[in-house]
């Protein structure tokens, strides 16, 4: 996901870029084309501009607009993992198995999904689209919803299990939170390790050692304590 980051935040121009590589692969030869597009998309393509590949086909953990996150599908960080129910509700899982968010699919519209997929718009909206149904299903809105300017958002699961909107004016290599899925970053499975244990020193969440016997192994985001 370099490329993704390289085109969000240090070199928009190289957004637009079309690469041309040949590779040569023992009897014979194939021309790929790699195409970075304005929206942060990865694409392969062979000599007959078949697409082989694309970084949209596979999210890792970062979904940016004109991506879908299908039932199929997952953004993952590490051992945690955000993904969309059949019935539309969002869940974010440790380890595949550990529930700690869970938001359920809120709309005044009384509808039954069949195969949901979620996005987030360039403004700045989450919405819920199914097969054969016209019109999307608003769910969640960055606090910078509809903000004029050059900005990108997108939605990223971050290693310390939360779930956010980001949003970047194009070029400026910063990026500011502009919604959180679990307001209480202690609330996150898992967040301070086994035995750690999870306060607030005033501003930020930090990990402590359940007792003077163990200490904090790599710091807060890499988690856990080990004996001494
Ligand atoms: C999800 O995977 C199942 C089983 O592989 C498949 O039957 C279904 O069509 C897939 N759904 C989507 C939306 O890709
Ligand atoms: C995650 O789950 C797998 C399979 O359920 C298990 O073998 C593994 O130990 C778990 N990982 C942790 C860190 O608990
Ligand atoms: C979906 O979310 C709603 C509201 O939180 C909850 O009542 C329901 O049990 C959830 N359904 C599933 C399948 O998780
Ligand atoms: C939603 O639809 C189902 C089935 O069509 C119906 O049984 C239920 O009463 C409806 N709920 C509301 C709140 O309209
Ligand atoms: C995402 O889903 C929308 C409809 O929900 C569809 O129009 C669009 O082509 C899909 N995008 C990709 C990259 O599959
Ligand atoms: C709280 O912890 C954060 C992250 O470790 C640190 O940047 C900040 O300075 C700390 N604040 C106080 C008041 O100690």
């Amino acid at each position: 996901m370099r490329a993704l980051h390289d085109c969000f935040f240090n070199k928009p121009d190289f957004c637009d870029t079309e690469l041309m590589v040949d590779v040569s692969i023992t009897y014979m030869t194939i021309m790929i084309v790699i195409i970075f597009t304005n929206v942060g998309n990865f694409v392969l393509k062979n000599s007959t501009n078949s697409r082989i590949w694309s970084t949209f086909d596979h999210p890792t953990d970062t979904l940016a607009p004109s991506q879908n996150l299908s039932v199929n599908g997952s953004l993952r960080s590490g051992l945690y993992s955000f993904g969309i129910l059949g019935n539309g509700n969002l869940t974010l899982l440790w380890n595949d198995t550990i529930v700690y968010y869970h938001s359920g699919f809120k709309s005044s519209a009384n509808v039954s999904l069949t195969a949901p997929r979620l996005s987030i718009s360039p403004i700045g909206l989450i919405s819920i689209n199914d097969v054969g149904r016209t019109g999307s299903i608003e769910i969640i809105f960055s606090s910078d919803y509809a903000e004029a300017g050059d900005i990108l958002r997108f939605l990223r699961l971050d290693n310390d299990g939360n779930l956010r909107i980001y949003s970047s004016e194009r070029g400026s290599r910063t990026k500011n939170v502009r919604w959180s899925a679990v307001s209480d970053q202690c609330k996150v499975f898992g967040y301070c390790g086994d035995n750690g244990i999870c306060s607030y020193n005033g501003t930020s969440p930090v990990c402590g050692c359940a007792s003077k016997n163990f200490e904090l192994m790599r710091g807060i985001v890499e988690k856990g304590v080990k004996g001494k």
